[in-house]
């Protein structure tokens, strides 16, 4: 299971509490006050799924198959 940002050390549960609590709804909000998502940037759809789904484990593909992350509402950068 997929359940952190590696490069950040940070757990998706512990990012989506506090975008909960910040208000924070995209990725790009949460790469600026975390640093999930800068460096790799592999954990950017994953993040995507927890703000949209609330979701905080992920199988290895599924958030890449989502039709936000492919569509490139996304940014993959
Ligand atoms: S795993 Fe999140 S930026 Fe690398």
């Amino acid at each position: 299971m997929v359940t952190h940002c590696i490069c950040a050390k940070t757990s998706f549960a512990t990012v989506l509490a506090e975008a909960r609590r910040s208000g924070w709804t995209s990725v790009d909000e949460i790469e600026t006050a975390t640093g999930c998502g800068v460096r790799c940037r592999l954990c950017r759809p994953y993040l995507d799924s927890a703000l949209t789904t609330g979701q905080t484990q992920f199988s290895p593909r599924s958030p890449l198959a989502s039709d936000r992350f492919l569509s490139g509402e996304v940014a993959a950068r």
